[in-house]
């Protein structure tokens, strides 16, 4: 009997606190309703990414990304370009030589190393690469890159 007392107490709390969590999701509806506007940084970015690209990669991985089957691999969706940040900053600054299997197709050519490249046009050609060709992984930021250089001693 006390317990259903206590129940029933409670049950206006329940009711009171199921309201206020039907709530929520409105209040962030509304707080997100602006879209974000890429600021100039951002943009730069983009621009000189695509330029850094244009000019550095794309002979061997192409414009869009797919790169050249058994040859050169795709930079779509694969661990390298969606991993770990540190490691994929170390294939600019060194190239890379192992053996991968990447869709199916076997990669054993040698990507030379970049390692001649700004800090700030490596953030930004990796930043390109993260978010185009279907990719939608974060930023590199110029300060990770110098980072990633000074550990990597080169
Ligand atoms: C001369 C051709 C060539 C150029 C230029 C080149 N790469 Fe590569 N890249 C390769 C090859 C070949 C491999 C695979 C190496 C292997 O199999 O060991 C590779 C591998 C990679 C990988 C890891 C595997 C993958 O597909 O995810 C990344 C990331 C990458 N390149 C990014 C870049 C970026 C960014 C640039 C421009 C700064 C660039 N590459 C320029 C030939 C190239």
């Amino acid at each position: 009997m006390k317990k259903l007392i206590i129940v029933l107490l409670l049950s206006p709390f329940c009711f009171l606190l199921m309201a206020q969590t039907k709530q929520k999701p409105k209040a962030k509806a509304a707080s997100t309703k602006a879209k974000p506007v890429p600021s100039a940084a951002a943009k730069a970015s983009a621009a000189n990414g695509l330029k850094v690209f244009t000019q550095t990669c794309i002979s061997c991985h192409q414009a869009d990304g797919g790169g050249v089957p058994r040859m050169n691999p795709p930079l779509i969706k694969t661990p390298w370009v969606l991993g770990d940040q540190a490691r994929l900053i170390k294939i600019v600054l060194n190239g890379f030589k192992e053996d991968v299997e990447i869709n199916g197709d076997y990669y054993s050519n040698v990507m030379p190393s970049f390692a001649y490249l700004k800090d700030q046009d490596i953030a930004d050609v990796l930043t390109y690469v993260r978010s185009n060709f279907g990719n939608k992984a974060s930023a590199i930021t110029v300060k990770q890159v110098t980072v990633a250089r000074t550990a990597n001693g080169k």
